[in-house]
């Protein structure tokens, strides 16, 4: 008989519109990842709350970023998306497992250091309490695997040392879980900031997947290429960072080397390769942004999939939490 695949599991915050650096760092290759896992991912509302939302904002980002994952490439049918708002079991484990984490390393994580210097003016116990919910997140599923960012390893650990503690207590109650930092994907940076990754904070210098063609064409026309003058296509990372950048851009869509870079475009100058990239992207997220488009209009269908995706999550986290109740002593009442 065949393996069951292993369980893979990741939260995005509906925090902003995605782009072209979310995209073809990470989004575009998960679309192939249901082959080898079963596949979770929802958007984590209630750790966005943990900054001031607009609520309206908050409302419409929920459904529309929903809208660009599926554009982008992630089947519905094939991964398990929902919001986590829509699945209590989060939040109820969420305060179980907040009775076995300490203060102490709760004040160890990085994040919530820079973020408390950060949010002064709104220093929340959600701030502190936060990979508490992340931990709850993560072991409702009995996920084997955790796709994150460098930022947020971090929390995984203390989730697995969280899922330790109870299971060296209660026994094999909870999986515990591995961190996986994508390797694959290209880092794509700012077109304005080079030195930095691409990011919505710097809205100048970031694509969205939903910027339209002229918004693109403008934004890489104005892209930092370098600080000499020698007007010429040629990958140098260290001295020419801006346009190492946009080579990267040009190579991760259209799949050419830097070297069939260099010489397509030898002789021909910035003015040249500029629009070049623009138009690469613009003719990739095209098919993308209308999808997306088109999706967004069709609330009910989104809703269908939020619908579906809340029951098909609840089932499985409801089988964890119904254990874990269970296992600390809460009564039962006979079925
Ligand atoms: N904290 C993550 C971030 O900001 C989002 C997140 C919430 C998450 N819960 C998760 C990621 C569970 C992975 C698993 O990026």
């Amino acid at each position: 008989m065949e393996e069951p695949k292993k369980r893979m599991l990741s939260g995005i915050q509906p925090s902003g519109d995605l782009h072209l650096g979310n995209y073809l760092g990470a989004i575009k290759n998960w679309a192939d990842r249901v082959n080898e896992y079963e596949c979770y991912y929802f958007m984590a509302d209630l750790h966005t709350i943990t900054v001031r939302q607009e609520p309206a904002d908050l409302r419409k980002r929920s459904l529309n970023q929903l809208a660009q994952y599926i554009a982008c490439g992630l089947d519905p049918e094939k991964n398990t998306l929902f919001l986590q708002s829509h699945v209590p079991a989060h939040s109820q484990l969420s305060w179980v497992l907040s009775c076995y984490t300490m203060l102490g390393e709760l004040s160890r994580m990085t994040q919530y250091k820079d973020k408390a210097a950060k949010h002064q003016d709104n220093l929340n116990a959600g701030l502190f309490t936060y990979p508490i919910l992340m931990a709850a997140d993560i072991l409702l599923y009995q996920a084997d695997y955790v796709p994150v960012g460098e930022d947020q390893k971090q929390h995984v650990e203390i989730t697995r040392d969280i899922a330790q503690r109870f299971n060296n207590i209660y026994g094999e109650v909870f999986k515990v879980p591995e961190p996986l930092i994508a390797k694959t994907g290209a880092r794509i940076y700012g077109l304005s900031t080079p030195g930095d990754k691409m990011s919505k904070s710097i809205p100048e210098g970031c694509v969205f997947i939903m910027d339209d063609a002229d918004t693109i064409a403008r934004k890489f026309k104005r892209a930092v290429t370098d600080s000499d003058t020698v007007n010429c296509v040629r990958y140098d990372k260290e001295n020419k960072p801006g346009v190492a950048n946009l080579m990267n851009i040009y190579s991760t869509i259209t799949g050419k080397t830097f070297e069939e870079i260099e010489k397509e475009f030898d002789g021909k100058g910035y003015g040249v390769f500029k629009p070049a990239v623009a138009e690469v992207v613009n003719d990739h997220l095209a098919p993308i942004r209308d999808e997306a488009n088109r999706l967004i209009k069709d609330k009910e269908y989104l809703n269908q999939i939020y619908r579906e995706g809340a029951e098909r999550a609840s089932y499985v986290a409801g089988k964890t939490l119904r254990k874990v109740y269970k296992k600390v002593g809460f009564y039962q009442l006979d079925k």
